[in-house]
């Protein structure tokens, strides 16, 4: 089914007769609370219901972690999938029918064509799988045996069994049937016109697509003789193995219910931590990992552990991995397995329990990524140096929002001026993101809990765009109200832009008569408004992250603000000594001097 790009209408009728106490009230017990409904959270564990449910203006908005959004969004976000099937979903729940989309001609043709490829990879992995149970295939089932992979292993992820013939496949293709088998890669074509299995005495590793369909193969070689030990499907309209991981399909769901993914390096790795009950796992196919690998693991898992081998391939792997983390705002940890091992060969030798162990572990990326640049490099002035100069992919990939995060990080533990890393590392031209000029989505007017219930919804309003740095002080300062009179007193107030200055005396005043209020309180009480709407972003977006050391980041906080005010100062007398130069003030000219003196040795001294 497609859906046309003119479909607001659907969209609005869907909203309208979807009744979000009904369909939340499904999944989770909602309490009533004046005109609206509260109950546990069912996108974080809580044992304290912070999540609301505001039938006026149908939408959901939950306090402890920030989710919010209507009826379409809650479907997607609780079944992990996207737009048009959540609203396919709801469509099929009120009864209204989708129109289908009209397509050209090529469009038709091409699209017929790609169901036919995946028809016929269904057809040819069961085919594979068929003959793995043959009495044929003894020595492959020998072999999975041997690698300790039982029935459930091999029914969850449909493995197979390529005979060693050379035209296996022919026998049970029709004509047109083996000319796309030539499409996909399933049989190579000789010149003289016939064609050979690309596929032969392996055991097959069907890789499956978001949806189910089988998009191409992987071979394992069964017999260890020079030929390649792993062979994939070639590229085709309906395989590109940097956009598919293996064993996403089938534990997609247990990924989204552990909020995480494994990222193992090998076929069997996977196949093998599953089969001992590590089930939030998946595998890229033989490449690096890419973007859209990540990208798919995204709204799935809110963080990314890397398992691989602890030799120079693994290292190499992982560090290659770190900046599309931070490119794409993503938590990534790295566990490396002991010399020799492999996830596979380590569960199996160790257990589970050591898994978690390992697991439990993992270091940060980023961390992790610097780590090994000092132990290659020293720190040294000569290290320093060139842990700077390899700093750069890594911090040039980084997003915005990131990259002074992990400028002020990396400055602090080698002890050097953020200023040096920010100028030898300028950003790459992608992650130079527009700021966001859109208005935000319609549950940023929804009412609060502690709104009378009843009055009017504001239109909505444009979110001021935040640099990136006063939207880390005002995100931080708005979630821990107990923090702002520090803030206030180390000067935050001037390395806010106006929205945020605004949001500072609203806290302000709500401070003065509450001192115990709390981030919820403040949100109460904001007038409909940009800042408000500034707020209820903030909230959506930042409600869960900074959950883990407040008061570590609020000591980060600190001594940016005490940086930023010392350059500030140290411009400041720069200017006033050029004006008593200019002025022949020569006196004047030594004590600002002295000053300046004083501001940057201050500064360095934090280096
Ligand atoms: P490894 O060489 O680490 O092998 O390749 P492995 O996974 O431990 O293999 P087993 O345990 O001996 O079966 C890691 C992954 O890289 C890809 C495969 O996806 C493999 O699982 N690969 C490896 C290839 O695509 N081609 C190759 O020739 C080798
Ligand atoms: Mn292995």
């Amino acid at each position: 089914m497609a859906l046309s790009n003119d479909n607001e209408d659907i969209v609005a009728r869907v909203k309208a007769e979807t009744d979000i106490v009904r369909l939340i009230g499904e999944h989770v017990v909602l309490r009533k609370s004046g005109a609206n409904f509260m109950g546990l959270c069912p996108f974080h564990g809580e044992k304290t219901p912070s999540f609301y449910v505001y039938p006026g203006t149908a939408s959901f908005y939950c306090f402890g972690c920030g989710k919010s959004g209507d009826v379409i969004e809650f479907v997607k976000e609780y079944n992990h999938v996207d737009f048009p099937a959540a609203l396919k979903d709801l469509a099929a729940r009120c009864h209204i029918a989708l129109p289908e989309k009209k397509l050209s001609e090529r469009e038709r043709r091409q699209r017929e064509m790609q169901e036919a490829m995946f028809r016929l990879n269904g057809k040819v992995a069961d085919i594979f799988r068929k003959h793995l149970a043959s009495p044929a295939a003894t020595a492959a089932r020998n072999y999975l045996d041997k690698r300790g992979i039982g029935e459930a292993m091999r029914q969850r992820f449909a493995l197979g069994c390529a005979p060693s013939g050379w035209n296996f496949l022919d026998k049970h293709l029709s004509t047109e049937e083996r000319k796309l088998a030539v499409s996909l890669g399933l049989i190579v074509k000789k010149e003289d016109g016939g064609g050979y299995d690309r596929f032969r005495d392996r055991i097959i590793f069907p890789i499956f697509n978001g949806k189910g369909h089988v998009s191409g193969f992987g071979g394992r070689a069964i017999q260890g003789d020079g030929k390649p030990k792993y062979l994939n499907s070639p590229e085709s309209a309906i395989f590109s193995k940097s956009h598919l991981l293996l064993g996403f399909f089938q534990q997609r769901q247990a990924i989204g219910k552990a909020r995480r993914a494994v990222v193992v390096e090998g076929n069997f790795d996977l196949v093998s931590l599953v089969g001992h009950g590590c089930e939030e796992v998946a595998a890229p196919l033989g490449t690096a990992l890419t973007k859209e690998q990540l990208r798919l693991l995204k709204p799935l898992a809110e963080e990314i552990i890397l398992l691989f081998d602890g030799d120079e391939a693994g290292l190499k792997a992982a560090m290659r991995a770190a900046p599309l983390f931070l490119a794409e705002e993503m938590t990534g940890r790295v566990a490396l397995l002991p010399a020799g091992h492999d996830p596979d060969s380590f569960v199996r030798e160790n257990g589970l329990a050591a898994v978690r162990e390992l697991l439990g572990q993992a270091a940060p990326l980023p961390e992790f990524f610097l780590e090994q640049l000092i132990a290659r490099h020293g720190q040294s002035l000569d290290g320093k140096r060139l842990i700077v100069g390899e700093l750069k992919t890594l911090v040039a990939a980084a997003s915005p929002l990131y990259r002074r995060l992990v400028i002020s990080h990396f400055a602090g533990r080698l002890g050097i001026d953020a200023q040096t890393i920010e100028e030898r590392c300028p950003p790459e031209m992608s992650s130079r993101r527009e700021m966001r000029q859109e208005p935000p989505p319609d549950f940023v007017t929804a009412p609060m809990p502690h709104e009378p219930a009843g009055q009017a919804v504001s239109p909505p309003q444009r979110v001021p765009a935040l640099l990136p740095e006063e939207r880390r002080l005002a995100s931080f300062m708005l979630l821990h109200p107990w923090s702002f009179t520090t803030l206030i007193d180390a000067g935050i107030r001037d390395c806010l832009g106006d929205g945020g200055r605004i949001l500072c005396r609203a806290l302000e005043n709500l401070l003065r008569e509450r001192p115990e209020a709390t981030a919820e309180d403040l949100l109460a009480i904001l007038p409909p408004g940009a800042e408000r709407a500034m707020a209820v972003e903030i909230f959506a977006e930042d409600g869960g992250r900074f959950l883990g050391d407040p008061q570590g980041e609020l000591d980060d906080i600190l001594l940016w603000l005490r940086r930023y005010r010392l350059r500030e100062t140290s411009r400041r007398l720069l200017a006033e000594i050029r004006k008593a130069r200019e002025d022949g003030n020569q006196p004047l000219v030594r004590e600002l001097l002295q000053q300046k003196q004083e501001a940057d040795r201050e500064l360095s001294s934090g280096d």
